[in-house]
């Protein structure tokens, strides 16, 4: 594709130029707008790109063991991983309501990432994987689910920081982001990823968030997901996902009763993410994911669909 191999020669030739010797930091999260900037700033400038990773404790399963592999293995690029889950557990123990939760884990994640940044020594510009979209919404009134929930990710640059903004994916949509970074090698698997809220696993835990509640559901969501990529699924539907609430139930095992947690399965698609039904996921699949949930993760012994549209429900739980 000419077009893509264009775009990716002048944006390279426009970040060498732009950022002649100097140290450009970036946030990846493992999404793929921030993938793909890194791939592409990297393909321009090398080992001049630092990448941190923060380890919220908050992501999915192995989520960044993953990141490393694929992006510091596979891509050779430069990234600090920065374990900071128990700082966020803690600032989250006690704390139940939405969107305190979410100011928490937004704030935290400026501290850690500030404090990480300021390591990096002499580096001038902090890159984005920003993309025309989120230009757009911070430019205009904000839409209805902006405003319900504080989307701490959009324009999330700390004040304070004196660096210089280098945003590659200004003018792109998000399926020409997918396309280029197709073009640039990104396995298939990673460019088209369900987008993962940046509170993370942290508003999917309904209520008060422990260790061991997410450790539940991490193990739940993997099985969902996996289910989904093996029965042909996963892109047939916008975003799915595991939530775990704070309601336990009894149940049967062998001949034991049971006191434990209850799974909630959600899937959904969307367009835009204004609007959703829920996806219509055959019943054999879903009697396989609840099985194996039930079977395998030691903490939950109920599953059940969410069969709400949005509106008047949210794709989240929280
Ligand atoms: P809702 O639940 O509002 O979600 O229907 C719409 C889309 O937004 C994502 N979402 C978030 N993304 N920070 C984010 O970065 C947040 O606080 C947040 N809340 C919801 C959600 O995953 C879905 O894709």
């Amino acid at each position: 594709n000419w077009k893509l191999t264009n775009y990716i020669e002048k944006t390279v030739a426009e970040i060498k130029e732009k950022v002649g010797t100097q140290k450009v930091i970036l946030g990846l999260s493992g999404g793929v707008d921030s993938s793909v900037a890194a791939v592409l700033i990297h393909k321009a400038i090398g080992d001049q790109l630092n990448c941190i990773f923060v380890d919220t404790g908050l992501l999915r399963k192995d989520e960044g063991k993953k990141v490393m592999e694929n992006y510091g293995k596979h891509f050779d690029m430069n990234i600090k991983m920065v374990d900071a889950s128990e700082r966020f557990l803690s600032k989250l123990a006690g704390i139940g309501d939405p969107e305190e939760k979410r100011k928490i884990i937004g704030n935290e994640f400026v501290y850690v990432f500030d404090e990480e940044s300021k390591q990096i020594e002499g580096a001038k510009f902090l890159a984005q994987g920003t993309i025309y979209p989120d230009v757009i919404e911070s430019q205009s009134v904000k839409g209805p689910s902006a405003v319900i929930k504080s989307h701490h990710n959009v324009g999330g640059l700390p004040e304070e920081m004196e660096f210089e903004l280098l945003e590659p994916l200004r003018e792109l949509f998000k399926d020409e982001v997918r396309k280029v970074g197709e073009e640039l090698g990104i396995p298939h698997e990673l460019v088209y990823r369900h987008p993962f809220p940046g509170p993370g696993l942290g508003i999917r835990v309904v209520g008060e968030v422990d260790a061991e509640k997410v450790r539940i559901l991490q193990e739940a969501d993997d099985i969902f997901i996996e289910e989904l990529y093996k029965n042909d699924l996963y892109e047939k539907v916008s975003q799915a996902f595991v939530v775990l609430l704070p309601v336990k139930s009894v149940g049967v095992m062998g001949d034991e009763r049971t006191y434990e947690y209850t799974a909630v399965v959600r899937s959904a698609n969307t367009i835009d993410f204004m609007t959703a039904t829920w996806s219509r996921l055959p019943y054999e699949f879903l009697d396989t994911v609840s099985s194996r949930i039930i079977n395998e993760v030691r903490g939950i012994n109920r599953v059940a669909y969410d069969i709400s549209s949005k509106p008047p429900a949210t794709i989240e739980w929280e």
